[in-house]
């Protein structure tokens, strides 16, 4: 199959979040199957400068974005797998942040309205078009608008509802090419809303887990579109994301103090060394908990901020925060490890070597999330031989088996409901298993043995993609 997909990030060129990494995977999971990827990404000015020197340019063209004409260089890279096709405008896309800025409506109707100008001039053969969040939201619905007989059909998957693309009703004017009696598949609640649009049109809608799918039909976790979701639920499916077990591999991860695969003894010199290096005590016998993290509400923050004293006052351990966010939650965090020199560092930006070697020191990782629509962490921290502790919820619920000292059964700790103490009693809990040796040996074991790579999904999404294009699908 023929397939394209169009997303604002992927992994390694650009990345601000998990969205990345899939984008980063997937498509060599597929190309890996024996079909032809094309991957369609805006030129943001963070690809490196290796990659851009590399990429070849094609030929330039306007895009036309309601009464502006703007300029869009069509630049490509190929791997042995993949055509990466980077759509340039220096307005648009030369700009620190991805997403945030007060003109994204205009950047991402740029970055469609190039996109398909592109498949055209391209003369792509396109039988599967794959879009990711809401960024891509309008495409499926302009397809539709086409009425050419040989559409692609559309995918459109939502990896996290939280962020829809929302923007004041002058867009629709402004910037959009829709028909006025298009206008209510685009507006919501008085705005302009991506994402219901791509909810609307798109032949077939995914998520990125099985629980989550499930979870969105419902307050709070469908953000308002639950109407719609439950509207589109018989084209509506869950499907694992996995990683990339090539580069997230323990055994020949060059960011690592030392290599190692099922060796705790060359696991814990990771340990010791980042406790060196962080000044912390170097305390081998008593665990290393990290959490790696965009810092936002959701990500169980505030949970941890709650429970923090409690631990400390009855454990021996250490916590080790990672990530950059919200001004208010790092000021929290900062002053936990002012504290508690000894046992608590933050670590305030986003830093994917880092990132690694604490996966590879640490004996567990903390993800409280209050929703999670897949989670990669946890999976990463499986394949560093990092014992998980989660809330049951969307991905997580879908990847993280509890743990259960009887039948020896479990790939790491989770608790239901989202309460402080619920949090603090599962950590309690796993540290009493970690210091049982027999018990310690059987969960690893069975760590060893969880699947994240991507073999499964792939063939998943393979099936849909055949099922669209046969009509098998249930649409
Ligand atoms: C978003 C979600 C996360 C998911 C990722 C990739 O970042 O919040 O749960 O793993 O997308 O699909």
């Amino acid at each position: 199959m023929n397939i394209v997909m169009v997303a604002s990030e992927c992994a390694p060129f650009f990345k601000t979040g998990g969205l990345a990494d899939v984008i980063g995977s997937l498509p060599s999971a597929l190309a890996g199957r024996g079909h032809t990827l094309s991957v369609f990404l805006p030129k943001h000015t963070s690809l490196p400068l290796e990659i851009a020197e590399q990429a070849t340019f094609l030929q330039s063209f306007d895009v036309r974005v309601k009464w502006r004409k703007q300029y869009c260089g069509l630049y490509l890279y190929q791997t042995e797998e993949i055509s990466y096709y980077f759509i340039d405008n220096e307005y648009y896309f030369k700009r620190p942040a991805l997403y945030g800025e007060n003109d994204d409506a205009e950047r991402y109707a740029f970055f469609t309205h190039a996109c398909l100008e592109a498949f055209e001039r391209l003369q792509l053969e396109i039988d599967i078009l794959h879009c990711h969040d809401w960024q891509t939201g309008l495409l499926p619905a302009y397809l539709h608008q086409r009425r050419t007989e040989q559409l692609p059909k559309t995918v459109f998957t939502i990896h996290n509802l939280k962020y829809q693309g929302v923007f004041p009703l002058t867009v629709f004017d402004e910037l959009l090419h829709f028909e006025e009696n298009d206008r209510p598949q685009l507006e919501m609640n008085g705005a302009i809303n991506f994402m219901k649009t791509a909810l609307l049109h798109a032949d077939w809608i995914t998520t990125v887990s099985p629980s989550y799918a499930r979870e969105i039909m419902q307050q709070p976790f469908g953000e308002g579109l639950e109407p719609i979701l439950w509207q589109r639920q018989h084209v509506l499916s869950g499907i694992l994301n996995g990683i990339d077990d090539e580069s997230y591999h323990p055994g020949r991860d060059q960011a690592l103090y030392q290599t190692y695969t099922h060796q705790p003894a060359r696991k814990q010199l990771n340990k010791v060394r980042l406790q060196q290096e962080l000044g912390l005590p170097v305390l081998t016998e008593s665990p290393l908990f990290v959490m790696i993290s965009r810092l936002v509400e959701e990500k169980g923050i505030p949970l941890l901020l709650e429970v923090v004293d409690q631990l400390f006052s009855s454990e021996t351990m250490q916590i080790i925060i990672l990530g950059d966010g919200d001004r208010r939650l790092a000021d929290a965090l900062q002053n936990v490890a002012a504290r508690y020199p000894d046992s608590f560092r933050f670590i305030g930006e986003f830093n994917e070597q880092l990132a690694r070697k604490l996966y590879a020191a640490s004996d567990f990782l903390l993800m409280p999330s209050r929703f999670e629509p897949c989670g990669l962490s946890q999976l990463i921290a499986l394949r560093y031989e990092t014992v998980p502790i989660v809330r049951e919820t969307g991905g997580l619920k879908d990847t993280i088996r509890p743990f259960n000292e009887c039948s020896g059964e479990g790939n790491g700790f989770s608790f239901t409901h989202y309460r402080a103490d619920d949090f603090l009693h599962t950590i309690r809990y796993a540290i009493q298993q970690y210091a049982r040796p027999e018990k310690w040996r059987q969960l690893q074991l069975t760590m060893y043995n969880s699947h994240l790579g991507w073999d499964q999904s792939a063939r998943i999404y393979e099936q849909l993609y055949h099922q669209l294009l046969s009509g098998e699908a249930d649409i």
